[in-house]
């Protein structure tokens, strides 16, 4: 998969960008906040139909104007596609070959980018959030049903507790709210057991590949393993699903209590296990750098199996996080194989990367973007 063109308008410092990214290897050059991120935070909008840093879409409007527009040119699957989303005030604008998409499901996908940022190093030794936040991007871009089913589980959740918090505090209606906390068992239940099977099987998938890499990583030192955890018991939706509304209607003093619903896939995470021991708790810094990584890489290789083509990769200031050996890996990972975009504020490690043969560096400065080299080093972009 490749972005040949990409137009940037309005989005957060990026005023007025067009630019045509080399095939494989980009590097993106620039002090503190002038926009690396930013532009990055844009592709990544454009695969996950949302932020990785905010859940505020206004927020990436640029302060002085009314919207922003987002237009990629992809090649993907040997044809061409055009994605483009806008924003002005509240009015958001999806479209894939210029027809207007109602649906950010049948958005995202379209194009496949995984990000790794120094936010990624703590998804060993952050809290679960982190890692379902993983998870769950991961089988979106590659399954929109899923995407869908999130959204729906989420939206029952949140009224479910709302309903939970109301028995806990309002004496008044609580008999009557009490009786009604059944139907939302059925429904979180439905969509629950989906979920959780479908994370079951791409975990299984991605602990392969996590384990090849950090096998590779370590020299063979380091043996990965993970594993879904849950308190729900069961192979098949079916199965889950009972089990999940038996256990709501076994906890349902404790919920009213407590206000708020006690398990499902919102409560779930991810062991990660290096030679039988627990590295979320137990993992040195670098063992949570290696699986870090791993995890990473696992994903990228993931996507391809799904999708046929490798995704974007875009790495966002991880170089300087990363050490020498971790660092030669990575280069050797995706060198000539996938298209790459990479920010710095350093000029040190371009040494390494300025030697590939097909490679554009881009400096950019209060949100201009210029072209400072490429192979032909000739062509003009930059502002425009
Ligand atoms: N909505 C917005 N409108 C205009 N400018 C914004 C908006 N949101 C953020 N900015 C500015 O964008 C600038 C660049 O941010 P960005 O995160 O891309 O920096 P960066 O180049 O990645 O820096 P660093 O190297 O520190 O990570 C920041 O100075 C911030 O103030
Ligand atoms: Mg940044």
């Amino acid at each position: 998969m490749e972005i040949k063109k990409i137009l940037v308008h309005n989005f957060r410092n990026l005023e007025q960008q067009n630019l045509q990214p080399d095939a494989r290897l980009n590097i993106i050059i620039g002090k503190n906040g002038q926009g690396k991120t930013n532009f990055l935070e844009a592709i990544y909008l454009m695969a996950n139909g949302e932020s990785h840093r905010t859940s505020t879409t206004k927020e990436m409007i640029n302060w002085n104007k009314e919207g922003f527009l987002v237009q990629i040119l992809l090649f993907k699957n040997s044809s061409e596609i055009k994605i483009s989303y806008s924003l002005k005030n509240r009015d958001r604008k999806i479209k894939i070959n210029n027809n207007p998409v109602e649906k950010i499901s049948d958005f995202i996908g379209n194009l496949n980018a995984v990000l790794f940022s120094p936010e990624d190093l703590k998804l060993v030794k952050g809290g679960p959030a982190q890692r379902r936040k993983f998870i769950n991007t991961e089988i979106s871009q590659v399954n929109s049903y899923y995407h869908h089913l999130l959204k729906k589980y989420n939206n029952i959740l949140k009224q479910r507790n709302n309903l939970l918090k109301d028995i806990q505090q309002n004496n008044k209606t609580r008999k009557k709210n009490e009786d009604m906390i059944a139907v939302w068992d059925e429904q979180i239940a439905e969509a629950g057991s989906k979920i959780v099977l479908k994370r079951k099987k791409v975990i299984n998938k991605i602990k392969i590949l996590a384990r090849l890499m950090q096998r590779r990583i370590t020299g063979g030192r380091e043996n990965l393993n993970l594993y879904y955890e849950t308190d729900l018991k069961g192979e098949t939706t079916a199965e889950v699903k009972n089990y999940f509304t038996e256990q709501l209607s076994q906890n349902r003093k404790k919920e009213f209590r407590l206000g708020y619903t006690t398990l499902g896939p919102h409560r779930d995470d991810i062991a990660l296990l290096v030679n039988d021991r627990d590295i979320r708790k137990y993992g040195s810094q670098g063992q949570q750098r290696t699986t870090a990584l791993a995890l990473k890489m696992a994903e990228l290789e993931f996507m391809k199996s799904e999708i046929g083509e490798y995704p974007v990769l875009l790495l966002d200031d991880v170089f300087s996080e990363l050490d020498r050996e971790r660092k030669k890996l990575l280069i050797n990972l995706i060198r000539g194989r996938i298209q790459t975009f990479i920010t710095s504020t350093e000029d040190e490690y371009i040494d390494i990367l300025k030697k590939e043969k097909e490679v554009k560096i881009f400096r950019v400065q209060e949100g201009n973007f210029s072209l400072h080299s490429s192979p032909e080093n000739k062509q003009q972009e930059g502002k425009g």
